[in-house]
């Protein structure tokens, strides 16, 4: 199993789309939640906050769960999860034999609003984005942390460049 993870606008879910091309089972942390959470958490979500923890783990826990009886722990990979330090604690006392790697997209701040600012989805507004920057700094370093304590490898991408270099880069870690 894997984890794709990266700052908004840095093209998880556009990557991640293409690994589902792939045979990969992917399970998106923002489509579930955009999908299933109450309203109470799709407000946070609006406002450029990360999603009640505990609701996030057990729809990704759920997902996990259907998804390896079908792929296999080699053929999952998460979109999106985990993000912050209570998550990847959870994830990892839950899965840890199974999880392989963590690829790191990695892209400015510029680069990523001006992708957001076109998209334009209803927590694309500059407030929300630039919460969601913020939110992204201020827990990435801990799951990362968390990583290298673990020994899982964290693989980083430059994702500044064109959809397909991306994916070919994702290609050879992923080994096909
Ligand atoms: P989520 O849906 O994951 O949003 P995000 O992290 O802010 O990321 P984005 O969807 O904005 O961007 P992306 O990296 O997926 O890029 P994409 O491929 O779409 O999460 C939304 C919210 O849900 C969070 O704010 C939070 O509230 C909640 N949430 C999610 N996960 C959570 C968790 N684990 N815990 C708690 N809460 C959670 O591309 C963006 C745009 O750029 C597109 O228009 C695309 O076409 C374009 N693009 C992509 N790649 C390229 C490229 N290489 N070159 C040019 N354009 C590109």
């Amino acid at each position: 199993m894997y984890s794709l993870t990266g700052g908004p606008g840095s093209g998880k879910t556009t990557q991640i789309e293409l690994l589902g091309r792939h045979g990969y089972a992917t399970v998106s942390a923002g489509v579930l939640l955009r999908e299933r959470a109450p309203q109470r958490i799709l407000d946070q979500m609006l406002k450029g906050d990360l999603a009640d923890h505990d609701f996030t783990n057990s729809l990704i826990g759920q997902a996990l769960d259907e998804f390896k009886a079908s792929h296999g722990n080699d053929k999952i990979v998460l979109d999106g999860y985990p993000r912050a330090l209570i998550q990847v604690r959870w994830l990892m006392e839950a899965y840890e034999a199974e999880m392989t790697a963590c690829l790191l997209l990695t892209a400015s701040d510029e680069c990523v609003i001006r992708r957001l600012v076109e998209r334009g989805r209803s927590d694309d507004q500059p407030e929300a984005v630039k919460q969601r920057l913020k939110v992204y700094r201020r827990h990435i370093s801990e799951v990362l942390d968390y990583y290298a304590a673990r020994n899982v490898p964290v693989y980083e991408i430059d994702a500044e460049r064109p959809v397909e270099e991306i994916f070919k880069s994702v290609k050879e870690i992923l080994q096909f």
